[in-house]
């Protein structure tokens, strides 16, 4: 057993520019047969280990300062698994990363980790394979399909650059994040666009960004083309969402909040970006009954186009996943300023729908809300002042 994963790990570790392999690879005839702790802090300093196979990679990720992933195929049912790696690793994704087909819940990758750097060089691209799973019926239902990518307990670290395509359902789960910037990263879904009989989009629930528990995230310039929220916020707090554009989903979300084990979302800034072709444009849902608490809240020039749904919807009335109608006031949405949000929706939409429990949503400005088409609704209730349905 011991002697094949060595053998697996060595057929893997393909070695870098000036690069020695003395403690990932204690099988290689070349070296001698046990690494010393002295050999493994040298080689945490100094080298650059390329891997070919997932396993290769996480089994030896922990003697290497810079890992290059080259044209990985991860197996079924396998993690490509980069969680603990070494302070301020530099990693790069090349050529095509692709998974295999299993019925599982995943994550195909995750990371974790401390002063990382996760990148990928030109032409790369990380491919879900999603078409094998997409059933348009995403995590309700349907096979069970793999999340893609945990990007959690990340710390001081940064994914840019990044070009996904073809994720089974959610794409990345940030989570127990300190001071993580993810910038330039595109999600291409736009193959689950595509519909079953039923007229409904095979690719289902394909949330690009998944943000909980986390302090101080920061996503910039991200380019999504799925078919659920953009951008949906759980908990945390200190979040920016900057400088993106969203095409096909759900829009930007804050929520559902309430009924998780952290249900505090405060301090998060949504600005500069478009939303089209979308559900919703703004979005802020909590949970009927629960508790919680919403607050500081900012959304600033935002461009709407092709909205199916809602421009603006904030709403305290969830239930297992549905509106109810029916809005309480466990969850608090405080401190919300909403200034620049333009465009048009479809002419089935609605402009603005809010809907408040009685003294729920407080301390809120809009300024600069200009949205053209669809209608205005008649069924807001529990407008704070400042707001406008
Ligand atoms: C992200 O893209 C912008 C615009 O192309 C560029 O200026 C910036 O350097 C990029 N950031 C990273 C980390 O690559
Ligand atoms: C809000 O979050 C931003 C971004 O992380 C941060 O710079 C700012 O200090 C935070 N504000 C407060 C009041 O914590």
């Amino acid at each position: 057993m011991v002697y094949l994963s060595n053998k697996k790990a060595i057929a893997g570790l393909l070695l870098g520019a000036g690069a020695h392999m003395a403690a990932a690879a204690p099988a290689a005839p070349a070296v001698t047969a046990a690494p010393s702790l002295k050999d493994a802090q040298i080689n945490k300093r100094g080298d650059s280990c390329t891997f070919s196979d997932a396993s290769a990679a996480s089994e030896s990720k922990a003697s290497c300062a810079t890992i290059i992933l080259s044209d990985i195929t991860v197996p079924a049912g396998e993690t490509l698994d980069l969680s603990d790696l070494n302070d301020n690793t530099y990693v790069e994704f090349q050529g095509t990363t692709t998974f295999e087909y299993d019925e599982w819940k995943g994550p195909l990758v995750r990371f974790s980790g401390s002063g990382l750097t996760i990148t990928g060089a030109d032409g790369h691209s990380l491919d879900g394979n999603g078409a094998k799973w997409w059933d348009g019926e995403g995590s309700n239902g349907g096979v069970t399909k793999p999340k893609f990518f945990y990007a959690h307990d990340l710390t001081d670290s940064t994914i840019s650059g990044l070009n996904i395509k073809n994720t089974p359902v959610q794409c990345f789960s940030v989570n127990g994040a300190e001071n993580l910037v993810i910038e330039n990263v595109t999600i291409d879904n736009t193959d689950g666009d595509e519909t079953n009989s039923d007229g409904d989009a095979l690719g289902h629930n394909t949330d690009a960004f998944d943000v909980g528990s986390s302090t101080g995230v920061t996503i910039k310039g991200a380019t999504v083309y799925n078919q659920d929220d953009c951008l949906a916020v759980n908990s945390g707090e200190n979040i920016i969402f900057t400088g993106g554009t969203c095409s096909g989903g759900h829009g930007l979300s804050i929520g559902s909040v309430g009924g998780r084990d952290d249900n505090t979302v405060s301090n998060v800034t949504i600005s500069d970006t478009t939303v089209k072709d979308s559900q919703n444009g703004v979005r802020i849902k909590t949970v009927y009954d629960a508790t919680g608490e919403v607050s500081d809240i900012t959304y600033s020039g935002i461009t709407l186009s092709g909205i199916t749904k809602y421009g603006i919807v904030i709403e305290q009335d969830y239930e297992n996943g549905s509106p109810t109608g029916d809005p309480t006031t466990g969850v608090p949405i405080t401190g919300l300023s909403v200034s620049d949000v333009t465009g048009s929706v479809s002419d089935d939409a609605t402009q603005v729908y809010i809907l408040c429990g009685d003294g729920s949503c407080s301390d809120w400005t809009w300024s600069g809300v200009s949205i053209t088409g669809g209608e205005a609704s008649d069924e807001c209730s529990g407008i704070p002042d400042g707001a406008s349905c």
